[in-house]
């Protein structure tokens, strides 16, 4: 393995610097049927090896699966690229045996308690940055931001992170003790944190990490509409992922491809490319299960769309074009980004 380094960016005033893009490690273990471990390994040994610094998981993912492969991959990674890589994690999700959701839990004893699984699950010392996932309703966000606080104290965690809260939420972290990162779905599909979610993070010099920038596979250009969706695969209830408002979205796509074909690269690299034309403050996480489409994620890098190009895809996809929630309406209920 020879590590390089890719573009990086910092991530909030206080945040860590990263690189531009993040590998989003989902897949690898929920959400979107089966995945292959030996691939899902060497996916991230490709990344690392690529310069990829920022590796996102969550301790619901796959209820601890997920951070136990990340684990065996930065155990078996080169030491460089090893010491390079930084952990970034979600918590907070309750989960029934099933594997249901089942509610969120942000009380401080909860957070330590998470962590501490996380840390020994991880093999590491300490995270690079912790969140909760979701906002707990019946808990103040203080209280949550407060115990994270702690943690960074004694030496567990180094940076805040939040997931999927709103403007006020955000300024009474931000309020509470450092905030690195806010993580929210942003794609050219999904821009309601535009408004004010947006500038808020900026005016509190807090970063962005996008996650869902290819809608979940759906403007990668691979998602095909007669595709066959494993049991508990979170597309197949997916409202953009249904019937006419899968036809309108896949419609869309294709006047991206034809922006695409005129540039020489591909859907996915253009939807990525945009996300990342959009800020330094911003860091698309990208949720590749394979090198292969690692390595079409990373060529994203390359590309620079000027003002023309711009225009072009925002004509291809106005800002409210999609049909259908980004969610779910039992799981849009749980998004304080969203009230
Ligand atoms: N904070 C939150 O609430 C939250 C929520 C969801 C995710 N996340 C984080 O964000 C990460 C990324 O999210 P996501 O996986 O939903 O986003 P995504 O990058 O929009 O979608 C990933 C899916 O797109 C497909 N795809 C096709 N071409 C690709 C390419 N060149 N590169 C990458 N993927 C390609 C893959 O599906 P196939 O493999 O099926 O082709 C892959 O599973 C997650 O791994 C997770 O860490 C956070």
């Amino acid at each position: 393995m020879t590590t390089v380094s890719l573009p990086t960016r910092v991530l909030g005033a206080g945040g860590p610097r990263v690189s531009a893009l993040g590998l989003g490690c989902m897949g690898m273990s929920a959400l979107y049927g089966e995945a292959d471990r030996a691939e899902s390994i060497a996916t991230v040994h490709a990344a690392l090896d690529a310069g990829v610094t920022l590796l996102d998981t969550g301790d619901f993912y796959g209820m601890g699966h997920n951070e136990l492969l990340i684990n065996e991959a930065l155990r078996t990674a080169p030491a460089a690229a090893r010491e390079q890589a930084l952990t970034s994690v979600k918590f907070g999700a309750l989960r029934t045996v099933e594997g249901a959701f089942n509610g969120v839990d942000g009380r401080s004893a909860a957070v330590k308690n998470f962590a501490a699984y996380s840390l020994q699950r991880l093999g590491t010392d300490h995270i690079d940055i912790y969140r909760i996932a979701r906002l707990d309703p019946d808990v103040p966000v203080e209280e949550t931001v407060g115990a994270i606080a702690e943690l960074v104290q004694a030496g567990h965690v180094r940076h805040i992170g939040l997931s999927e809260v709103g403007a006020e939420t955000l300024r009474r972290a931000a309020a509470t003790a450092p905030i690195s990162d806010l993580q929210i779905e942003y794609s050219l599909i999904t821009r309601g944190m535009e408004a004010e979610i947006l500038p808020t993070a900026r005016e509190l010099g807090i970063g962005v990490t996008a996650y869902g920038v290819l809608s979940r596979g759906l403007i990668s250009g691979h998602f095909a509409p007669d595709r066959a969706l494993a049991p508990g695969d979170f597309r197949s209830l997916s409202p953009r992922f249904q019937g006419d408002n899968l036809r309108h979205n896949l419609a869309l796509v294709e006047e991206l491809r034809r922006i695409a074909a005129a540039k020489g690269v591909t859907v996915a690299q253009i939807a990525i490319a945009w996300v990342l034309s959009r800020g330094e403050d911003i860091v698309p996480l990208i949720g590749a299960r394979r090198r292969d489409r690692l390595t079409e994620a990373l060529g994203a890098l390359d590309i620079t769309l000027d003002a023309g190009e711009l225009a072009a895809i925002e004509r291809a996809v106005p800002a409210d074009a999609a049909a259908g929630d980004r969610y779910p309406a039992d799981q849009m209920a749980h998004l304080d980004s969203e009230r």
